[in-house]
């Protein structure tokens, strides 16, 4: 099972995953980062901004994978998450811009961009620790219900309640771009690490589903389950439905120390 950590707060839970990244690039100096966009990543990063500029860590080799891409904005277009992880990730952490990779969206060669995605990523030797966010359909990646456990990279249509609560990026709904390209969860799964973070009692269901509901296609973040080493950090809105709190948080202060997470 997942380990849950329930935290106060997204600035706590963004200083926990912090802690277990600057750990990997200790131990790792070129480690293998899957990287999440969207609100929920936001207090990871930064916290890990800081702990990078404050403990001079030397972060010029490690290398990332971003989860996803819309197909069909412009390269330029400040939504696409190509600008977000530069602007979010890329700058502040002081990444080398050539280590990090985003799917392509771009319609010309959206044929191929999926297995030229896996290629990358098993060149790089996999990824070592994936962030991950969780929608209210319980996507994670742009895996929208009914995506296979195996699928690799590639296209898949955004339901129109994902394009819904993404349209506040964007100056209206019908901006959102219909399609995306998305690691698949048998990409995800083959991280060595994974970590799900979600916050607010909109995430409650999708966590309950994904922490404690059956695996099952029609909620992907339940694939989770199957990982033999997921961490769950969510604030106590979204810890709210699940049935086994009291254990997690019995787990969790009696966890050995030298176990790390
Ligand atoms: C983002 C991604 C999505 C988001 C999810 C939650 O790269 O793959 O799965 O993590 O839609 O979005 P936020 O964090 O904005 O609530």
């Amino acid at each position: 099972m997942a380990e849950v950590l329930i935290v106060r707060d997204e600035e706590e839970a963004g200083a926990l995953a912090a802690e277990a990244i600057v750990n990997l690039i200790r131990s790792k100096p070129d480690a293998v980062l899957g990287l999440a966009t969207g609100s929920t990543p936001l207090t990871t990063y930064g916290a890990l901004a800081r702990r990078i500029h404050d403990e001079g860590i030397d972060v010029r080799r490690v290398r990332g994978f971003a989860l996803d891409e819309y197909v069909g904005l412009s390269a330029g277009h400040p939504e696409s998450y190509r600008s977000v992880i530069a602007r979010e990730v890329v700058g502040p952490l002081s990444l080398t811009p050539e280590h990090v990779r985003v799917p392509s969206g771009d319609p010309a060669t959206i044929r191929t961009a999926g297995s030229d995605y896996e290629a990358a990523i098993d060149a790089a030797g996999g990824v070592d620790l994936q962030i991950l966010g969780i929608g209210r359909t319980g996507h994670i990646g742009f895996n929208e219900p009914g995506s296979s456990l195996a699928s690799l990279t590639r296209v898949k249509t955004l339901t129109e309640s994902t394009r819904r609560d993404n349209a506040r990026f964007f100056e209206s709904a019908c901006d959102v771009p219909m399609h995306c390209i998305t690691q698949g969860i048998g990409t995800i799964l083959r991280a060595r690490h994974l970590m799900l973070l979600a916050f607010g009692h909109a995430k409650a269901d999708a966590v309950a589903a994904a922490v404690e509901g059956a695996v099952s296609t029609s909620s992907p973040g339940s694939a989770i389950q199957l990982h033999p080493h997921a961490t769950v950090i969510i604030d106590e809105a979204a810890a709210s439905k699940l049935e086994f709190i009291a254990y997690y948080r019995h787990a969790w202060s009696n966890k050995p120390e030298w176990q790390g997470i």
